[in-house]
């Protein structure tokens, strides 16, 4: 056996929910019994009206549609929090880490969490909010985000979750697409020590939207804000003033539950659309399989809830599960490299989940600072959200789990709603850098550029064959964009955007984005994103942004950009477009490069083409590595580039 390949250690064999044959069977079970197996697992739900029907949709252009469990009625907060009271009510629901090591961590009981989210709906309510309006969320890491989500759920609006790092321009654009009537947010947030402004954003996001009526106010810091009377209400105040009773709304299962924007290959981004009954069953069923969740375990996941990983696996999947569940406002590495073992060890955490560019981070620091904490409480370690490179995986696997805890590398996407590829602690051997075999239900193929379905070990694009539960089901204001975004490339297939390999053993290695994304830290990042923030300064003529291998983020952001004639190319300027694109956009689509290009290699059609400019931002400048160049209106801009390539 190769060092590349770690066999299911023998306990986990033993003691999982599934062994290699179970998980085998069941994954043939859920595709060959499939309306059996999907009404069975349709019991891990309380319902109002159990479902009769499973999987009704279509990929094809004639009847296309993306619909589960549709005459299913329930609720997702009561599913979440109601449903545990009578048997766990008084065990922690949710454990809250504050950013600073000092500072009192927080406990709230189901019960606990039960009152705060009756009240929060009841403010909700009293402020106007009606099932189906849309309620945008802009919150730090604090209990309140997940109580907001709740909140929302339980009466039937739909949040829209704003991560709290974009600004005010992103948040407006954001508020505007999905007409938001309410804002929650909180006064400041609190990251490595520095307050965010969240209520100032706000104010300023405001300025350029109309549809807001109130904004819920969260006082999380105590900072001083302002207050525009008639609009803006403190939290607290409110909830004083209400009952800590709120009967929950009955919800369709294809009602809208939330949306959630991310970046695409073009335009702006989408408001990813998920619904009820669907996205909890999957978000619960695949927290429980890929971390084989028992009850009592303390989980973990240090992702942020302006994420997809934060909404599925922060809040929907384990309080579903009634599991306790962390959240930590702050950042891996504050006060020091050693906190994220710090905090395993002062909640005893035993699973956590986390993403490959705060590994490689923490890596580099040296292992002393995870030598000096214990983590002898860890029993499962999970990644999410960019390729994991073998020697990031092996450093966590033998530095922090000490050979002992199986690495999830969960494969998966916002629209996907939960994990699609991943390995189960008790049934799946590992290999490093594979995010390893399909979870239930999922129909994962390799299509070559043409669509033709290739067999056995092959490379090229990722496709779905067939829909599973946590599916999105449009993009918001936009179904006819969905089609096309995601159903015309490979026709009847759901198209990733990520490629694959499939070796021998039939797992998957997820190679990187086949589109115009990066993935920058974790995060998506549209390159078009980035591009017209850019042009919108004024000594700006054209932009074209691409990715570029970055030893700690994964993907770096490099630009290159033409001026207006009469512009001088200067470092100054340089430094103006980097804190321009922050602005515009927030400081995860900061420029890590930009290069002055007095023309860009165009087609002479006026394509430009990118697969130039990566190869020259990769500083692979030989001519055998930038092909066939002599397609372009202007070869020689291609020296000029070359000449100047930056870092
Ligand atoms: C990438 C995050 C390799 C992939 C849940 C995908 C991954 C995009 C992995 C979705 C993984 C996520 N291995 N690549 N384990 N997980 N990705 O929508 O390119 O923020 O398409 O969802 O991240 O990013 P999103």
């Amino acid at each position: 056996m190769s060092d590349d390949f770690f066999p299911v250690p023998a306990e986990w064999a033993s003691s999982a929910l599934f062994d290699r044959d179970g998980r085998a069977a069941d994954y043939r079970r859920s595709i060959d019994a499939a309306d059996a197996y999907w009404l069975e697992q349709a019991k891990r739900l309380d319902w109002v009206n159990f479902p009769t029907k499973t999987n009704e949709s279509s990929f094809h252009e004639a009847d296309f549609g993306v619909k589960w469990f549709a005459d299913g009625v329930l609720n997702v907060s009561v599913n979440c929090i109601d449903r545990h009271l009578a048997e766990r009510g008084d065990q922690t629901a949710i454990i809250w880490e504050p950013d600073s090591p000092d500072a009192q961590p927080r406990r709230y009981t189901y019960a606990e969490v039960h009152e705060e989210v009756c009240r929060f709906a009841n403010v909700l309510k009293a402020a106007g909010a009606k099932k189906g309006e849309r309620i945008t969320v802009y919150m730090p890491m604090i209990p309140e985000a997940a109580f907001a989500l709740l909140a929302c759920a339980r009466i039937g609006a739909i949040h829209s979750v704003v991560f709290g790092g974009f600004s005010p321009e992103a948040l407006a654009g954001r508020i505007i697409d999905c007409d938001s009537t309410l804002v929650i947010t909180a006064d400041e947030g609190c990251r490595a020590g520095r307050q965010v402004p969240l209520k100032t954003n706000v104010d300023a996001a405001l300025k350029l939207c109309t549809s807001v009526r109130k904004v819920i106010v969260v006082q999380a810091t105590g900072g001083a804000v302002a207050m525009e009377e008639g609009r803006d209400l403190w939290l607290h105040e409110e909830a004083a003033k209400v009952s800590a009773d709120c009967a929950p709304e009955p919800m369709n299962a294809e009602d809208p539950l939330f949306i959630l924007y991310t970046s695409g290959s073009t335009g702006k981004p989408k408001g990813v659309l998920h619904t009820t009954g669907g996205y909890l069953l999957w978000a619960s069923l695949t927290h429980e399989l890929c971390f084989d969740y028992r009850p009592g375990d303390i989980y973990w996941c240090a992702a942020d809830i302006g994420w997809v990983t934060g909404h599925s696996y922060i809040v929907y999947g384990p309080l579903a599960n009634g599991a306790t569940t962390l959240i930590y406002e702050g950042v891996p590495n504050y006060p020091t490299p050693s906190r994220i073992w710090e905090v395993v060890d002062r909640h005893q955490v035993q699973t956590i989940f986390t993403a490959p560019t705060a590994l490689r981070a923490l890596m580099k620091e040296g292992d002393e600072f995870v030598h000096s904490t214990s983590r002898q409480s860890l029993r499962l370690l999970g990644t999410v959200g960019e390729p994991i490179n073998p020697e990031a995986w092996r450093w966590y696997h033998h530095v922090v789990g000490e050979d002992r805890c199986p690495i999830i590398d969960t494969w998966w996407q916002t629209e996907t709603g939960g994990a699609m590829i991943a390995p189960m602690p008790g049934a799946t051997d590992l290999k490093p850098g594979s995010a390893t075999l399909p979870m239930p239900g999922v129909v994962p193929q390799i299509v070559d550029a043409e669509g033709h379905v290739l067999d056995g070990a092959a490379e090229g694009n990722l496709v779905i064959a067939q829909s599973w539960p946590g599916q999105m089901r449009t993009v918001w204001g936009d179904h006819e964009r969905f089609f096309q975004t995601y159903f015309t490339t490979f026709p009847g297939k759901y198209t990733t955007g990520d490629g694959a390999r499939r070796d021998e053993d039939g797992y998957y290695w997820i190679t990187g984005r086949v589109d115009d994304v990066i993935n920058v830290s974790g995060h998506r990042m549209g390159t078009a994103e980035v591009e017209s923030a850019l042009v919108l300064h004024e000594a700006v003529a054209e932009a074209a942004v691409v990715g570029f291998p970055h030893d700690i983020k994964g993907q770096g952001i490099y630009a290159y950009v033409t001026l207006n004639s009469g512009e001088e190319a200067t470092d100054e300027l340089r430094q103006t477009l980097v804190k321009w694109v922050r602005s515009e956009i927030g400081p995860i689509a900061t420029p890590d490069v930009i290069q002055f290009a007095p023309g860009l290699p165009k087609t002479r059609s006026g394509k430009i083409m990118r697969r130039i400019l990566r190869k020259i931002a990769e500083g692979e400048v030989s001519a055998q590595a930038l092909g066939d160049i002599s397609t372009l209106a202007d070869p020689s801009v291609v020296d000029n580039l070359v000449a100047n390539r930056q870092g």
